[in-house]
């Protein structure tokens, strides 16, 4: 029995040294010392031992375990000191290395611009909805009073499908569609894509409106100015000067273009106004009663104004970019300058 204890302890403590980590003292100390370990099941079978072997035996085995313990308590101490310098080494942070710079996008300028309309109607109650962009010509032309043999068709380049659907040219045809499914009041903008088959440094076959349209029981010529007017006033600023001019459009009756003071003179004249001191920003009208009829509304129930602004211009009177392209191009020194 002697014996036995002699050779477990050298074992024990020979394989304690040997240990690389601390998890291997882990299962050292589980196998020797632990409830079902080797030097434990010895220490409960002195009970069985003759009455002269037990002291003698019971002495060694409590002063191996004892030793054991304390030479398994200094490698882990050795251990644990080691596993914190590799840590320490391992995780030197070299200061001198070049930061990782992130790079933050940033919006794009006609994005830039239809979110700042897009808010300052929210302020005035109006709320954002779309159209499609694939319509059929009565969307289009025929339900917004233009039909097939009125010269405003010629002015629109549209685009046409095989199917005879068209790119929609406008996007007052969203109008159509949102009073078809709504009971009035209707106040809404709609923010999207129209086509032209139309390219030069000002046009582009792809470019951007915001339709408005507020559809109630009185809305009046009033209403239309004051909304367009805190409109414009927000946008280019409260000292600028604004004017109604009488104009045509079929779905509106009676029509209005709406210039503001040119934002590059002041009104003085400059080549950017071409003398007028005035620039165009947007069309408008109180609805045609011919559009109340197509979408079932009663023209003498109901009243409303409509205004619709190409968000490309007023990107580029806003940033005094000259050529439409550089939208498209995504040439990032271009898109970095917003
Ligand atoms: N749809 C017109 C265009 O593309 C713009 C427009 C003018 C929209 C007057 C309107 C409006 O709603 O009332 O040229």
């Amino acid at each position: 029995m002697e014996r036995r204890l002699l050779e477990l302890k050298e074992q024990t403590i020979r394989q304690i040294k040997q240990a690389a980590v601390l998890d291997e003292l882990e299962k050292i100390a589980v196998r020797v010392l632990g409830k079902k370990g080797e030097l434990t099941d010895i220490l409960k079978g002195v009970g069985k031992l003759s009455v002269a072997e037990r002291p003698v035996v019971g002495k060694i085995a409590n002063k191996i375990k004892t030793e054991i313990k304390r030479v398994m308590e200094e490698k882990k101490g050795k251990l644990g000191i080691e596993a914190r310098e590799k840590s320490l080494k391992d995780d030197v942070v070299d200061t001198s290395l070049p930061g990782k710079r992130s790079v933050i996008g940033r919006a794009h300028p006609l994005n830039i611009i239809t979110s700042e309309i897009v808010q300052i109607f929210s302020r005035l109650g109006f709320s954002v909805k779309e159209g499609p962009d694939i319509e059929d010509e009565y969307h289009n032309f025929e339900a917004l009073n233009i039909p097939a043999d009125h010269p405003a068709r010629d002015m629109h380049d549209t685009f046409y499908m095989k199917n005879g659907n068209v790119l929609r040219t406008h996007t007052s045809p969203a109008q159509i569609h949102i009073m078809k499914k709504t009971k009035p009041p209707v106040k809404i903008i709609v923010p999207g894509k129209v086509y032209r088959c139309d390219s030069d440094i000002t046009h582009s076959p792809v470019f951007h409106q915001i339709e408005g349209l507020f559809v109630d029981r009185s809305v009046s010529v009033a209403e239309l100015k004051g909304v367009l007017g805190f409109f414009l006033h927000e946008l280019f600023g409260h000292n600028k000067k604004i004017r109604f001019r009488p104009s045509y459009f079929p779905f509106t009756e009676p029509s209005t273009e709406v210039d503001v003071q040119c934002v590059k003179c002041d009104g003085s004249g400059c080549n950017l106004c071409k003398n007028t001191g005035w620039i165009e920003i947007l069309g408008a009208g109180m609805v045609n009663r011919n559009v109340f009829r197509s979408v079932g509304y009663d023209p003498d129930e109901v009243t409303g104004f409509a205004f619709g602004l190409g968000v490309e211009r007023i990107a580029m009177l806003q940033y005094e970019i000259h050529d439409i392209r550089l939208f498209y191009e995504n040439d990032l020194r271009f898109l970095k300058q917003f």
